[in-house]
């Protein structure tokens, strides 16, 4: 196990800095990790838009940045936008950590949260039912592969 830190960041008012070009690193990291794109299809513009729209929770060691959550705030709920770990530290239990952290976070504000995922990317829907989050709904042929979006919620 990695001695690591977590940190909370949103670039949604500042400058480009360190982290934010270790959080853009490890997005499209994950990005290119990914065999289905239709699971995770993120170009280097939509990740660019994404980190100034986004909270970002980002689980790093000294060197690097290895599992975040980007997520949107709203009032009552906060939905996950994108999750995903560095490929050497897939299946280490850092996700699930993520995750236990954002719902801390929404507990405290009295906020559910909420995702969509495609139907068919196993190791997402596992993490999130590990974590407690519940199948509300299906988005048919919602992916450019016609595949289905589940609509997973979590509720404190
Ligand atoms: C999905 C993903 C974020 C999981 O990250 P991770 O850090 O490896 O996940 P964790 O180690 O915390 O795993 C927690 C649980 O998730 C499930 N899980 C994770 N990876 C899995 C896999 N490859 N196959 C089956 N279940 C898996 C398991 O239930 C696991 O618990 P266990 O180890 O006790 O069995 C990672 O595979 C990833 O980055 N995928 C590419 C991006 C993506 O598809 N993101 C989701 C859509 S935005």
């Amino acid at each position: 196990m990695l001695n690591l830190k977590i940190l909370k960041l949103n670039f949604l008012s500042e400058f480009k800095s360190l982290e934010y070009e270790k959080t853009r690193a490890l997005f499209s990291q994950v990005a290119a990790q990914v065999q289905n794109k239709a699971f995770f299809n993120w170009t280097n513009d939509l990740i660019e838009s994404e980190l100034k729209q986004s909270h970002f929770l980002v689980l790093a060691s000294e060197e690097d940045f290895v599992s975040f959550v980007a997520y949107r705030e709203g009032l009552d709920f906060d939905e996950i936008i994108a999750i995903g770990s560095h490929n050497e530290h897939r299946q280490k239990g850092y996700a699930y950590e993520i995750l236990k952290l954002l719902k801390e976070q929404a507990r405290e504000a009295s906020k559910k949260i909420i995702l969509e995922v495609h139907e068919q990317n196993l190791a997402a829907i596992k993490l999130y039912e590990q974590a407690q989050f519940k199948c509300i709904g299906r988005r048919s042929k919602y992916y450019k592969d016609l595949a289905d979006a589940l609509i997973y919620q979590w509720d404190s």
